[in-house]
């Protein structure tokens, strides 16, 4: 049965759609399924942020695929790897949390790379196009560990 990775933000149009789209680029579908979901419900059944869109075509990955949807209970026996981007991801997720067991499954992402430091990929919605070039490069970075990680 194929591993399942979940990647969260809060409105699943900016960053989690393109930590989606790039570590899917770094895994063999057949073993792997990656989704996103947004903490809140307010963008759902949108397209990806154009920004998110144009950064992740300009390198080679279409997430224009994508749909947003809001988190739900569920995710959390459906997925085996849950990775929010920030603290408040963190803690609106685990709130929603049935039992113990399953929070374990959930991570900050940049703690892939950067262990103990609660670093945060930050929200780049009411910035400009650097910050999606920014949060590019550091998703890229840490879903390349992932990946080796998820494979060996
Ligand atoms: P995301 O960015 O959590 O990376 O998808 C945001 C998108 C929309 C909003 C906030 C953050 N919003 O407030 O609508």
């Amino acid at each position: 049965m194929a591993t399942k990775i979940l990647m969260v933000c809060l409105g699943n149009i900016c960053r989690s759609p393109l930590a989606e789209g790039i570590l899917q680029s770094k895994l063999p579908k057949d073993k792997f399924h990656v989704d996103s979901a947004g903490t809140g419900g307010w963008h759902a059944d949108e397209l990806p942020d154009s920004r998110s869109m144009k950064i992740a075509s300009k390198y080679g990955i279409d997430i224009s695929n994508q749909r947003a949807r809001q988190f739900q209970v569920q995710d959390f026996h459906t997925f085996d790897y849950i990775y929010v981007m920030d603290q408040s991801n963190y803690q609106n997720v685990l709130q929603l949390a049935p039992n113990e067991i399953v929070k374990s499954k959930v991570k900050l992402i940049l703690d892939e790379i950067t262990p103990n430091k609660k670093a945060e990929v930050p929200d780049p919605y009411f910035g400009g196009e650097d910050g999606f070039e920014h949060v590019f490069q550091l998703l890229d970075e840490v879903c390349e560990q992932i990946a080796k990680r998820l494979i060996k």
